[in-house]
């Protein structure tokens, strides 16, 4: 038996940086009335719950608290932030034995109560977690899916917003493939408000595309490891980033990003995840857009597919 969804709903499973700053900014986006906070740490759970609380009389009211897995199988959508994070110099495929590990706990939790909601992978490497969690839980694929790049588009965005001096929300560009080492700028179709990037490039006096290119994609790549460098860890922009899919999920908007999700024939990809660009709705990846791409992206991309393939290989699932 498993319970009716409760839309207004949300559980996070990892309350370290990552999974109490996404719940901040869900508090903050008021479109949950519960949040469950779950660790293996409850105390950092409960103080966490607590202090988010205490911003509510500003913002929506809500029910923060910390629980265990029979509070959190009526949950619309679970996020799942638990597990190590990269040390200054580590890949986040580094992360891949302890956090599989990890998620060998959790996820039998949540499939024996016949989950029927939505789960978001967020914990590193994700695409191969949301492989994980996909093939663990027995879950159709549609109700599976990973943060992916669409934190790596936003800052795609960003650093071009900057470069070009245009609000970022005018910048269509995105980031496929692994979030990660082996990810894919596409530029063949990046546009400012409809207009081909290498022209708006020149309308704003920059001609060098290729130099700008390569270090523009280069320092997306790298945003990651030079914040963690910096301050040890990554979580405002991942926060936002898990707010947004959560946004477009509840609200069932049907919007389209790159969200990591299961592909199997697609672009000539088979039994991997990856992110790609795709409807996302209530029913979780409700349509997979076929994006257009250049030779050389869809090189890339598979390349990309080959490295995530490589790892799974080694799992024992
Ligand atoms: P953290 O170390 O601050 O927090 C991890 C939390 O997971 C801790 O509170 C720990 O007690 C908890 N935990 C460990 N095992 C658990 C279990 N079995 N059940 C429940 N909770 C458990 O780490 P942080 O910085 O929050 O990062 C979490 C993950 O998110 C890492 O894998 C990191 O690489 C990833 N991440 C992913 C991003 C993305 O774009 N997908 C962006 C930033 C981080
Ligand atoms: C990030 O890109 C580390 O995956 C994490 O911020």
């Amino acid at each position: 038996m498993s319970k009716p969804i409760n839309d207004r709903k949300v559980a996070i499973i990892g309350c370290g940086f990552v999974g109490s700053s996404s719940a901040f900014a869900l508090m903050q986006g008021g479109l949950f009335s519960e949040i469950v906070l779950v660790d293996v740490d409850r105390n950092r759970a409960e103080g966490e719950a607590l202090d988010i609380s205490h911003g509510m009389p500003f913002a929506h009211p809500c029910k923060i608290y910390a629980g265990d897995y029979n509070d959190i199988d009526d949950a619309a959508i679970i996020v799942i932030t638990a597990g190590a994070n990269q040390k200054p110099g580590e890949t986040r495929l580094d992360l891949v034995q302890k956090n599989v590990a990890i998620f060998k706990t959790i996820i039998p939790q949540i499939s024996e109560r016949n989950y029927q909601g939505i789960i978001l992978v967020v914990s590193n490497p994700v695409d191969i977690l949301t492989y994980v969690t996909l093939k663990l839980s027995g879950m159709p694929a549609t109700r599976v899916l990973g943060s992916g790049t669409v934190l790596d588009s936003a800052r795609f965005k960003y650093i071009l917003g900057e470069h070009l001096s245009v609000d970022p929300r005018n910048v269509h560009a995105r980031i496929v493939g692994e979030h990660g080492d082996s990810e894919v700028a596409v530029w063949s179709t990046a546009n400012i408000s409809g207009i081909p990037i290498h022209d708006f490039c020149e309308l704003r006096g920059h001609y060098d595309h290729e130099a700008a290119m390569k270090r523009i994609a280069e320092d997306v790549k790298n945003s990651a490891y030079e914040i963690i460098e910096k301050k040890h860890a990554t979580y405002y922009g991942i926060a936002m980033t898990v707010k947004r899919i959560c946004e477009a999920i509840a609200r069932d908007e049907k919007t389209i990003i790159p969200v990591s999700n299961y592909q199997n024939g697609e672009y000539g990809l088979d039994d991997v995840v990856l992110s790609m660009p795709a409807i996302v709705g209530r029913g979780g990846v409700e349509y997979k857009v076929p994006a257009p791409f250049n030779a050389q992206e869809l090189a890339q991309l598979h390349e990309s597919a080959k490295t995530m393939k490589e790892v799974i290989e080694t799992l024992d699932l």
